[in-house]
């Protein structure tokens, strides 16, 4: 149950460790030589899905502590190609990330995997990593197209040049680890720029990465060198405080230790446009990911749209922004049709939830269209086992006259296992 927020929230934050980076740091550890350590490594259960798949496949992962910014893992890689033949069936659990990227390394391994998840990553889609990957050398069986995914790996995977339809980073990614075992180089050329931690985190390893506008290429063969990495605070997570602080009269939210890498900060021109006064400091640099403290105070809603050209840059960000809506301005998204294949279609699940609370908003083929003008009553909603729904319904109850029930609000804890105490002890 969350209780309206009349006095506003304020506060300071620093956000769990970035869900994305983790897994690749996870995952390029596990293939470097030597051991590497990683600080600030995602509490959340999509990560620990990567662990456990890594453990099975023969990596030895530490944990040696945790303090405020996340876990601390010591990975001691076993070199490019050496991932050993698992036992059983691997289990992504809720995680389309993990299954998707280690699909593309499983593929350059000459044994066969079954890779399987929740009932909600078995309703994903998995083509868009079969097709490449197949063109590669791999052989990969699907019920049509979704998991489980049985691999058939080989040593001899062939590099390619690859153009995706979607704009996915996590198909991008499952390439590019699978070229990475091949001889020659695998080229990856983007519709539209999706975020590139890969290519950043591939260069902490010491592998060349050649990025030339929407196209980036890698030579097979490198060796991984293992190293000491900083994981920077999640932008996605600190998400629900930006749109809170942005949405509540008088409240102000600092966010420190937070990744700023501009392929993901598209939601700071949001609240920027929408009237939210935002400030970043920083300038500190972990493994090559730019870090920085964000603040946020609240400012009159207007109205705003993101374009299908926005959306790469605001993905994980899109339903909390719908909720922003709800506090005030107007809100249309376009060009968002990926939404509907995430953990949960979250067009769907949002107008729904949304209306439930007493909100105007309009569900489009690819987007949704929410005006803000009428105070959102509370009410009953479901976040159908999606964390990012749980969380943005909780920002959107947070300015309504009467109390809201989350039905599995627990899912919250796939990316922010603190996110509901973090909640209450902002309130001002
Ligand atoms: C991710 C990329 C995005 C995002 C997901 C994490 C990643 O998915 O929605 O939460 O780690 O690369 P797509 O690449 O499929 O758009």
């Amino acid at each position: 149950m969350v209780q309206p927020a009349p006095r506003g929230m304020r506060g300071h934050v620093r956000p769990p460790g970035d869900k994305a980076i983790s897994h690749r740091f996870a995952l390029l550890a596990a293939l470097a030589d030597g051991r590497s350590d990683i600080r600030g490594y995602s509490t959340g259960g999509d990560c620990a899905s990567t662990v456990r798949c890594l453990r099975a496949l023969g990596v030895t992962i530490e944990e040696t502590g945790r303090d405020a910014s996340g876990l601390q893992l010591s990975i001691t890689g076993r070199g490019l190609g050496g991932l050993q033949a698992p036992n059983g069936v691997l289990d992504a659990g809720n995680s389309g990330t993990t299954m998707r990227m280690l699909a593309g390394i499983l593929s350059a391994h000459p044994f066969s995997t079954t890779v399987t998840g929740d009932d909600s990553l078995q309703r994903r889609p998995m083509r868009r990593v079969i097709v490449p990957l197949e063109r590669m050398g791999a052989r990969i069986g699907s019920q049509d197209g979704r998991p489980p995914l049985s691999i058939q790996g080989t040593a001899s995977i062939q590099p390619i040049e690859f153009s995706p339809e979607v704009a996915s980073a996590q198909v991008k990614t499952a390439v590019l680890l699978a070229g990475l075992h091949a001889n020659g180089t695998t080229t990856v050329h983007e519709p539209l720029a999706t975020r590139d931690h890969t290519e950043r985190a591939l260069h902490a390893f010491g592998v060349r990465v050649e990025a030339r506008g929407r196209s980036v290429s890698v030579q097979g063969g490198q060796r991984l060198a293992a190293c000491r990495l900083d994981v920077p605070g999640d932008i996605s997570s600190a998400a629900f405080w930006m749109v809170a602080a942005a949405a509540l009269d008088g409240s102000e939210i600092e966010i420190a230790s937070v990744g700023v890498n501009p392929t993901r900060t598209g939601i700071i021109d949001v609240l920027r446009r929408m009237g939210a006064e935002v400030s970043i400091e920083g300038g500190d640099s972990n493994a090559g990911e730019p870090v920085g403290t964000i603040r946020v105070r609240h400012g009159q809603l207007g109205s705003t749209e993101i374009e299908p050209g926005d959306v790469p840059g605001v993905i994980d960000e899109l339903p909390v922004l719908g909720a922003l809506a709800t506090h005030g301005g107007e809100l249309r998204v376009t060009g968002a049709q990926e939404l509907r294949v995430k953990e949960s279609d979250r067009i769907s699940a949002l107008a729904d939830g949304l209306r439930r609370m007493g909100a105007d908003i309009d569900e489009l083929p690819d987007g949704f269209h929410v005006r803000g003008a009428r105070r959102l009553r509370g009410g009953e909603v479901d976040a159908r086992n999606d964390h990012r729904l749980a969380m943005a319904f909780a920002v959107a109850a947070l300015g309504a006259s009467g109390p809201t029930m989350i039905h599995d609000a627990g899912a919250a804890a796939v990316s922010y296992p603190e996110f509901f105490a973090v909640l209450e002890s902002l309130r001002a």
